[in-house]
Protein backbone atom coordinates (compact mmCIF):
# COMPACT_ATOMS: atom_id res chain seq x y z
CA UNK A 1 0.00 0.00 0.00
CA UNK A 2 2.78 2.41 0.61
CA UNK A 3 3.28 3.34 -3.32
CA UNK A 4 -0.74 4.29 -2.66
CA UNK A 5 0.19 6.49 -0.53
CA UNK A 6 2.91 8.24 -2.29
CA UNK A 7 0.60 8.28 -5.12
CA UNK A 8 -1.86 9.82 -3.25
CA UNK A 9 0.26 12.79 -1.69
CA UNK A 10 1.47 13.40 -5.03
CA UNK A 11 -2.22 14.15 -6.73
CA UNK A 12 -3.60 15.65 -3.96
CA UNK A 13 -0.50 18.21 -4.48
CA UNK A 14 -1.56 17.70 -8.11
CA UNK A 15 -4.77 19.02 -7.26
CA UNK A 16 -4.06 22.16 -5.58
CA UNK A 17 -1.98 23.06 -8.61
CA UNK A 18 -4.65 22.13 -11.02
CA UNK A 19 -6.80 24.52 -8.80
CA UNK A 20 -4.87 27.07 -9.46
CA UNK A 21 -4.57 26.84 -13.15
CA UNK A 22 -8.56 26.56 -13.30
CA UNK A 23 -8.88 29.65 -10.97
CA UNK A 24 -5.59 31.80 -13.10
CA UNK A 25 -8.05 30.93 -16.69
CA UNK A 26 -11.09 32.05 -15.38
CA UNK A 27 -10.08 35.40 -14.25
CA UNK A 28 -8.00 35.95 -17.29
CA UNK A 29 -4.42 35.73 -15.89
CA UNK A 30 -3.54 32.66 -17.07
CA UNK A 31 0.14 32.96 -18.59
CA UNK A 32 1.00 31.63 -22.50
CA UNK A 33 2.75 28.48 -20.33
CA UNK A 34 -1.28 27.21 -19.35
CA UNK A 35 -1.08 24.79 -22.40
CA UNK A 36 2.04 23.28 -21.04
CA UNK A 37 0.83 22.71 -17.81
CA UNK A 38 -2.39 21.87 -18.83
CA UNK A 39 -1.06 18.85 -21.43
CA UNK A 40 1.15 18.02 -18.43
CA UNK A 41 -1.42 17.30 -16.33
CA UNK A 42 -2.83 15.35 -18.66
CA UNK A 43 -0.53 12.99 -19.27
CA UNK A 44 -0.08 12.28 -15.49
CA UNK A 45 -3.65 11.35 -15.60
CA UNK A 46 -2.74 8.95 -18.53
CA UNK A 47 0.27 7.73 -17.05
CA UNK A 48 0.22 7.63 -13.06
CA UNK A 49 -3.56 8.50 -12.44
CA UNK A 50 -5.59 5.81 -14.14
CA UNK A 51 -3.12 3.10 -13.79
CA UNK A 52 -3.64 3.62 -10.23
CA UNK A 53 -6.92 3.11 -10.09
CA UNK A 54 -6.70 0.32 -12.55
CA UNK A 55 -4.58 -1.70 -9.85
CA UNK A 56 -7.42 0.01 -7.13
CA UNK A 57 -10.38 -1.34 -9.30
CA UNK A 58 -8.56 -5.01 -10.37
CA UNK A 59 -7.05 -6.18 -6.87
CA UNK A 60 -7.69 -3.80 -3.73
CA UNK A 61 -11.19 -3.30 -3.99
CA UNK A 62 -12.20 -6.68 -4.77
CA UNK A 63 -10.00 -8.01 -1.88
CA UNK A 64 -11.75 -5.41 0.66
CA UNK A 65 -14.93 -6.11 -0.15
CA UNK A 66 -14.35 -9.71 0.07
CA UNK A 67 -12.50 -9.37 3.43
CA UNK A 68 -14.94 -6.82 4.99
CA UNK A 69 -18.53 -7.81 2.84
CA UNK A 70 -18.35 -3.67 2.59
CA UNK A 71 -19.81 -3.72 -0.52
CA UNK A 72 -21.89 -0.54 -0.45
CA UNK A 73 -18.72 1.39 0.30
CA UNK A 74 -16.12 -0.72 -2.50
CA UNK A 75 -18.75 0.52 -4.95
CA UNK A 76 -19.07 4.07 -4.18
CA UNK A 77 -15.05 3.82 -4.52
CA UNK A 78 -16.05 2.17 -8.26
CA UNK A 79 -18.52 5.15 -8.81
CA UNK A 80 -15.96 7.88 -8.10
CA UNK A 81 -13.68 6.30 -10.67
CA UNK A 82 -16.38 5.78 -13.48
CA UNK A 83 -16.80 9.62 -12.78
CA UNK A 84 -13.71 10.76 -12.52
CA UNK A 85 -12.83 8.71 -15.89
CA UNK A 86 -15.70 10.87 -17.63
CA UNK A 87 -14.49 14.24 -16.20
CA UNK A 88 -10.70 12.55 -17.93
CA UNK A 89 -12.21 12.41 -21.05
CA UNK A 90 -14.22 15.94 -20.59
CA UNK A 91 -10.83 17.96 -19.74
CA UNK A 92 -8.63 16.16 -22.54
CA UNK A 93 -11.73 16.67 -25.17
CA UNK A 94 -11.05 20.62 -24.00
CA UNK A 95 -7.55 20.69 -24.02
CA UNK A 96 -7.67 19.33 -27.60
CA UNK A 97 -10.13 21.76 -29.20
CA UNK A 98 -8.75 24.18 -26.89
CA UNK A 99 -12.44 24.65 -25.40
CA UNK A 100 -11.24 26.43 -22.01
CA UNK A 101 -14.72 26.65 -20.60
CA UNK A 102 -14.78 22.64 -20.85
CA UNK A 103 -11.03 22.30 -19.42
CA UNK A 104 -12.14 24.88 -16.52
CA UNK A 105 -15.76 23.16 -15.72
CA UNK A 106 -13.40 19.14 -16.04
CA UNK A 107 -10.66 20.78 -14.16
CA UNK A 108 -12.57 22.10 -11.45
CA UNK A 109 -14.55 18.59 -11.36
CA UNK A 110 -11.47 16.48 -11.20
CA UNK A 111 -9.73 18.47 -8.09
CA UNK A 112 -12.56 18.54 -6.36
CA UNK A 113 -13.14 14.62 -6.94
CA UNK A 114 -9.92 13.71 -6.51
CA UNK A 115 -9.12 15.29 -3.39
CA UNK A 116 -12.46 13.82 -2.19
CA UNK A 117 -11.87 10.28 -3.19
CA UNK A 118 -8.26 10.31 -2.13
CA UNK A 119 -9.44 11.48 1.61
CA UNK A 120 -12.02 8.19 1.61
CA UNK A 121 -9.24 6.12 0.54
CA UNK A 122 -6.63 7.31 3.37
CA UNK A 123 -8.97 7.82 6.20
CA UNK A 124 -11.42 4.61 5.43
CA UNK A 125 -9.87 2.18 3.34
CA UNK A 126 -6.97 1.52 6.72
CA UNK A 127 -10.43 1.10 9.32
CA UNK A 128 -11.59 -1.27 6.70
CA UNK A 129 -8.42 -3.13 6.72
CA UNK A 130 -8.38 -3.45 10.17
CA UNK A 131 -11.70 -4.91 10.64
CA UNK A 132 -10.24 -7.78 8.42
CA UNK A 133 -7.71 -8.60 10.68
FE1 LIG B 1 -9.32 5.04 -5.98
FE1 LIG C 1 -6.11 5.49 -4.66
Amino acid sequence: MERFKEDHLKVLQLCDKLEGIVKDIKVGIATPNVMYDLKEFLEIIEKMIIPHFQKEEEKIYPEIAQKTGEEAYINEMYEDHRKLYQHFSAFQEGIEKKDFSLITAAGAEIAELLRHHIYKEEKELPNLKDLSK
